[in-house]
């Protein structure tokens, strides 16, 4: 008997200090994990707690300094009525869409009971618990409900929101894993001038790989460029041709291509200025003779006038203007080529790796939706798709073997274009269907198919189209593509075809 009063003594002084420190505004909350219902559900309640007043979610960094995660701070107020009472706990669970099997609860014991509606000083009870790792872009149900709960026939006391984790480019995420792996840590430093129809561009590389894309832009519409780059020095300066002369709000991205992110890495976007004047001789030393400023600008002269004259000469020869342009391939502007993929395509393994090659060896300027969703957001589908189909010079139907629908080692996110990419194929099909009839507009039109994909039924008007096999067919593929009118095949070029 001796030993049981000592402990009954200690549990009633705490209980008591714990009446006291209420006074005293010391209530808190106790938080640990508890999966499955709790003991609460199973009995009933004869009084309940009313619910929640508020419910508000945030992230904040980890408070452990040497982990990179981030947490969720999920804070709420409590219903000023006298059912506070019965308040014992508040559990909150909650659901990551896109995180795998990520649905977790705690529950937070208050320390005390509550005998006033309000706290010492008048406001709301309030709380907070920080808890839940969650990921970037991520969609996240946050649910909480009082215990005891409301029984079966009664009003539920649960409230939920949703919460929508930040991007990569936020302040705290991007110190996460993850967003260090997609490149968020990378200070590119773009610097961008343009001049005429050239674009000066330097930026500082990433220590994660040395695969670059850049492209000009102006609203959505890329200008020009870079074809992809293996840089191994870590400031890179590239020329890129563009389309159009200096314009406002030309922009320049950079698309890495990371090991860790592949096509899906962060990518960045700078402004293009005009380049300044180059006026060396005038400005440099405004003292220095007039004759030695003719002393420069006189060979330059000369040179210009050659080749002018070159120029002229070649011109007049026209085939040898073919011939030249034959062994300088790149002089040559690219061509615009849409590509509209099977949906059974897996996107980043096949689609996106095509799309590449095409850039890369068939000098072509590659129109893909996945790489121009604010503009399809924008103009809807069939619109997009009339658009690009006038503009581009070359269409391509990309077909894909059942051999390649997306396994799991394609990258997790390939599923997510499925949909969108069924619309496109079925879509482009049909609005193409009648050029497929008229022998002229037949020429935009090439198949290929990787692997010994074959032609659907419902496809089969796409069998009068010239049709390639990859890789065994890539260069006749890329000579054809590049052949605008069909006898102009002299201009077919690229590095993939050596005469
Ligand atoms: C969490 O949210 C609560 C309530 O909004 C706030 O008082 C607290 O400072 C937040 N904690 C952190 C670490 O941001
Ligand atoms: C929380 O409260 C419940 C019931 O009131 C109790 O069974 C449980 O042990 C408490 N947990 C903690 C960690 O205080
Ligand atoms: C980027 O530019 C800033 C200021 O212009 C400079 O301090 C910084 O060192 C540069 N970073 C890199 C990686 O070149
Ligand atoms: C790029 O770097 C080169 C060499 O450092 C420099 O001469 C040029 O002005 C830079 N261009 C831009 C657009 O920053």
């Amino acid at each position: 008997m001796l030993p049981g009063l000592p402990s009954l003594l200690g549990l009633s002084v705490l209980w008591l200090s714990g009446v006291a420190r209420q006074g005293a505004s010391e209530q808190s909350i106790k938080c640990f994990p508890e999966m499955g219902p709790s003991a609460e559900w199973k009995v009933k309640n004869s009084l309940t707690p009313g619910g929640l007043q508020t419910l508000h979610v945030d992230s904040v960094a980890s408070p452990e300094t040497n982990s990179d995660a981030v947490l969720l701070n999920i804070s709420w107020t409590l219903k000023q009525d006298g059912s506070i009472q019965m308040l014992k706990a508040t559990k909150i669970c909650v659901d990551g869409k896109g995180q795998f099997s990520s649905y977790s609860c705690v529950r937070c014991n208050y320390t005390e009971v509550f005998y006033n509606q309000t706290p010492p000083n008048g406001s709301k009870w309030q709380f907070h618990y920080i808890g839940f790792s969650i990921k970037p872009e991520t969609s996240y149900f946050i649910r909480a409900h009082n215990i005891p709960p409301a029984n079966m026939n009664e009003d539920t006391t649960a409230m939920s929101v949703k919460f929508i984790s930040p991007d990569c480019q936020d302040p705290v995420m991007k110190y996460t894993k993850k967003c260090q792996e997609y490149g968020s840590l990378w200070t590119p430093n773009i610097t961008a001038c343009q001049k005429d129809k050239s674009v000066e561009v330097n930026f500082s590389t990433s220590s994660l790989g040395f695969k670059y894309l850049v492209l000009i832009e102006n609203n959505n519409d890329v200008l020009g460029n870079s074809g992809i780059l293996e840089l191994n020095q870590s400031q890179a300066s590239v020329v890129i041709t563009v389309t159009a002369e200096e314009e406002k709000g030309a922009l320049v991205q950079i698309i890495p291509y990371f090991s860790t992110c592949n096509n899906d890495c962060i990518r960045r976007r700078g402004t293009v200025s005009s380049c300044p004047e180059i006026r060396h001789p005038a400005n440099l030393d405004k003292s220095q003779p007039r004759k030695h400023q003719m002393f420069l600008i006189l060979p330059t002269l000369s040179v210009a006038v050659w080749v002018i004259a070159v120029g002229l000469y070649l011109l007049w020869r026209h085939e040898k203007v073919k011939k030249i342009l034959h062994h300088a391939p790149t002089l040559l502007p690219p061509i615009k080529v849409l590509l509209v993929y099977h949906p059974q395509a897996c996107f980043y393994h096949t689609v996106c790796n095509f799309a590449e090659y095409l850039q890369d060896h068939c000098r072509s300027d590659i129109i893909l939706d996945q790489w121009q969703k604010t503009k399809i957001a924008e103009l809807g589908l069939v619109l997009w798709l009339t658009t690009q189909k006038k503009e581009a010079d070359r269409i391509v139907f990309l077909l894909s073997s059942r051999a390649d629908t997306c396994d799991s080692s394609c990258h997790p996110s390939a599923g997510r274009h499925g949909e969108s990419s069924q619309d496109l194929f079925a879509l482009a099909f049909n609005l193409f269907c009648s050029d497929l009839r008229s022998q002229t507009s037949l020429d935009k039109y090439l198949v290929v198919s990787l692997g010994e994909a074959a032609l659907a039924e419902d496809h089969s008007a796409l069998s009068i189209c010239p049709r390639y096999q990859l890789m065994k067919d890539a260069n006749p593929f890329c000579r054809n593509l590049l052949a605008i009118s069909p006898g102009d095949l002299a201009h077919a070029s690229g590095p993939a075809h050596p005469q």
